[in-house]
């Protein structure tokens, strides 16, 4: 049984193969579907509403079904622990689809449940949302080894720590650009430089030289929200703007796993101009979720 806590939880040659499954559903091989009636719970403890509705979506497309819940409304709430909590929702369920704060918890649930862990985001993590991002890259560029792809903003969250794993692995290179203040999680950037190159920039213009790919996400993502002042000050210089979409690879494409602060971290000129592809990023959750609940259930071939 096979979980996706982590996107180390996925080898390249796994990664290959939920986008081949990927491709077969673009191409409408209906006979690809779920074992009848197989359910997924998601638990979310975080707000969302692409990665709630696209799974939810995914479920109901694959001939499955879901319930949402909001874990305050368990006994959760009430101390309930998180193992506990999926050793009883596994006896239930087919699919365990998480949005938490802490990792730990993720893990907890894994502990307990017999069923596969899907992990919709947490403070360190955002993997389906990583896949996501490399088959819409590979759609907007037609490959992605030899690409390069650059981090703009906070480098140290779960976005980019996802992400800058899963673009190492398949080739690409990445630059984090961010300032010294906010150091890159040294778990995720060692992990990465052990498939390819990693560069950690301050000066935007040294990183975003000759990229393909520029990529950013909030300032202030769920949970810090006391911090955002602060957070808005330290990053803005790090904003994609249209000065810093020329400084990129002629024909570099914009990307962000959205929701977007037009203004902060992109401007709307940039987010809503002809190199953005974050709506065709945000419509391909729908598809590499799919794809991966059927890898991880094994109906992909
Ligand atoms: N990209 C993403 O995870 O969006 P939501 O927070 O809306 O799910
Ligand atoms: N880094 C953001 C991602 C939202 C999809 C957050 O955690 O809020």
């Amino acid at each position: 049984m096979m979980n996706l806590l982590s996107i180390e939880d996925f080898t390249k040659a796994q990664m290959g193969e939920v986008f081949e499954i990927a491709n077969d559903l673009r191409a409408d091989k209906s006979s690809l579907a779920l074992k009848k009636g197989s359910i997924a719970v998601l638990l979310f403890e975080k707000p969302s509403t692409r990665t709630r509705i696209s799974f939810e979506v995914a479920m109901a497309q694959l001939g499955g079904n879901y319930i949402y819940v909001d874990p305050r409304t368990t006994q959760l709430s009430r101390g309930e622990s998180w193992s506990d909590t999926a050793k009883v929702l596994s006896s239930y369920v087919d699919f365990i689809i998480c949005r938490l704060f802490k990792d730990e918890d993720l893990r907890e649930i894994a502990k307990g449940s017999s069923v596969p862990v899907i992990n919709a985001l947490t403070d360190q993590e955002h993997p389906t949302q990583a896949l996501a991002d490399l088959y819409t890259i590979m759609e907007a560029k037609g490959k992605l080894k030899g690409l390069k792809i650059a981090m703009l903003g906070d480098v140290a969250n779960n976005t980019f720590n996802s992400l800058m794993i899963a673009a190492a692995m398949m080739g690409m290179e990445v630059a984090l650009i961010g300032p010294k203040a906010n150091v890159a999680n040294a778990r995720f950037v060692s992990k990465a430089k052990e498939y390819g190159i990693v560069k950690i920039y301050d000066n935007v213009k040294e990183g975003v030289e000759g990229a393909d790919v520029l990529y950013t996400d909030t300032f202030v993502s769920m949970g810090e929200e006391s911090e955002a002042e602060l957070r808005r000050k330290l990053f803005m210089p790090y904003q994609v703007n249209a000065n810093v979409l020329k400084m990129a690879a002629p024909r570099a494409i914009v990307m962000h796993p959205l929701p977007a602060h037009r203004g902060e971290e992109v401007t709307a000129e940039v987010i809503d101009g002809k190199q953005s592809v974050v709506f065709q990023q945000a419509k391909n959750k729908l598809l590499v979720e799919k794809a991966i609940i059927l890898y991880i259930a094994g109906r992909g071939k």
